[in-house]
């Protein structure tokens, strides 16, 4: 084997189609239900909400589905993005095992979201949308919609967790340079936000009150349409994209991994990397040992119950089977703010009840030592849910030492944190500390989850 670091594609490589897990399962995925009569839901009552395009993904069977050729020619702005072998923090280990890390840090958001920001923009744009209304944790996701807004002449309008609101500013001005609306939420724009904040004014706001403010302003505006950065499945369809050319990279590295490794927020960068390696499997190929990392605040897959439940927090989404800490659960304030989310991707969800992945939780304070030994040692810095990723692969690498075997592991490096500066700072100033849920908090959201008759 060469001393390659780095392993390039050129653009012709980037993937013609995305790749459909759910064509290679042993079983699909359970229904969505509708929210008021627990029936599946039809095309029409998602028709409000999104673009027929993407309620067509949402329910496909196809194993591939060709991606548009304009969404093509802007994955040509940095995709396809670089694998690396890394070498150094191999090293720095005295692993025997080969690391190596898809970089999803050089899009122009910083991280993965683009490669279904794009898409959506695309298929919203083709059906007339003029506005799109959306939710962001981190901000990543949030900058991505609004950077593809931009691209399409797209109004977009974002509700930012209030926390991250005020801990990343410049993410915030971000999306305003690409000329979308950023409002901390809750916020008083909306009934959903309104009623929050009746309860409790300084409310630090989740995920599910942010997806509960957008969808709330999509379902009322004719002309404007709401977009997930995560969770559902053809938001984890778009993001094959970085599994498809890692498998490329991997031959060109004459490599194949024994373990892959993704932080899990709601499932899409994980689903991303690990679904066309699981697909080529289920198909016949070789094993590989799939591993999703969560924080231990916020553990929807190793804590979480697999049951039916909202996506948001007052109530407006569809019910999907998954694995959740109950919608009203609202986690700590941690720095990884795209993994502060209640559930997890239905389709990862599965994947976990069919075996198929483990999943491990872990510490805020343990994640950016790791993610602070990965920059010292291949310069890059993770974002703070990168680091979750980061710590999973170094935990692997250290097993391997300690057995004494060279296995190879990829993982996925899904974003750069270089907007997240104040949580490194607040970590070298010793000010970040490891945050628990409330159990009592946790108990009441379980016991809340709505019931669902035997069909679910
Ligand atoms: C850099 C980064 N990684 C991971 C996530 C988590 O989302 P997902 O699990 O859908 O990849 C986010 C979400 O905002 C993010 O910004």
């Amino acid at each position: 084997m060469s001393d390659r670091v780095k392993y390039v594609l050129d653009e012709s490589r980037i993937p013609t189609h995305w790749y459909n897990v759910v064509a290679d399962l042993p079983s699909p995925p359970p229904p969505v239900l509708h929210p008021g009569t627990r029936e599946p839901v039809g095309p029409a009552d998602l028709a409000p909400l999104f673009p027929d395009a993407l309620i067509a993904q949402e329910v496909a069977r196809a194993r591939e589905i060709e991606i548009p050729g304009p969404v093509r020619d802007i994955y040509r702005q940095w995709r396809p993005s670089p694998l690396y072998r890394a070498r150094r923090l191999e090293q720095v280990l005295e692993t025997p095992a080969r690391i190596y890390y898809k970089y999803e840090g050089v899009s122009p958001a910083g991280s993965h979201k683009p490669n279904t920001a794009v898409a959506q923009a695309f298929y919203n744009r083709e059906a007339g949308i003029r506005r799109i209304a959306t939710e962001t944790g981190a901000g990543q996701w949030g900058s991505s919609l609004a950077f593809a807004g931009a691209l399409f002449g797209i109004d977009v309008q974002v509700f930012m967790v209030r926390v991250s609101y005020e801990q990343k500013p410049y993410r915030r001005a971000l999306m305003e340079t690409y000329g979308a609306r950023c409002i901390a939420s809750p916020s008083e724009e909306t009934a959903a936000g309104r009623a929050i904040l009746a309860q409790r004014a300084d409310h630090p706001g989740s995920l599910g009150i942010a997806i509960s403010e957008a969808v709330e302003v999509a379902a009322r505006r004719d002309d404007t349409k709401y977009a997930l950065g995560s969770v559902l499945n053809h938001v984890l369809l778009h993001q094959t994209v970085v599994g498809l050319e890692a498998m490329a990279q991997m031959e060109m590295a004459d490599d194949w991994p024994d373990v892959i490794v993704g932080c899990t927020g709601g499932g899409s960068n994980f689903a991303g990397i690990v679904f066309p390696f699981l697909g080529a499997q289920l198909r016949g190929g070789r094993r590989v040992r799939v591993v999703a990392v969560e924080p231990a605040a916020c553990p929807s897959l190793t804590r979480g119950r697999y049951a039916y439940d909202f996506g948001d927090t007052a109530h407006l989404t569809p019910l999907t089977k998954m694995h959740t800490l109950g919608s009203t659960f609202t986690p700590p304030g941690f720095h990884a703010g795209g993994l502060r989310y209640h559930g997890m991707a239905p389709l990862v969800s599965h994947v976990k009840e069919l075996g198929l992945i483990d999943a491990v939780a872990y510490q805020q304070t343990q994640c950016f030592a790791a993610g602070v030994q990965f920059a010292r040692a291949e310069g890059i810095l993770p974002a703070p849910e990168a680091n979750h990723a980061v710590m999973g692969a170094i935990d692997e690498a250290v097993r391997c030492r300690t057995e004494g075997t060279a296995r190879t592991i990829l993982f996925n490096l899904c974003g750069h944190g270089h907007f997240d500066m104040q949580a490194y700072s607040d970590y070298f100033a010793g000010k970040l500390t490891d945050q628990t849920y409330d159990e009592a908090e946790l108990a009441m959201a379980l016991a809340g989850l709505p019931s669902v008759s035997a069909t679910g």
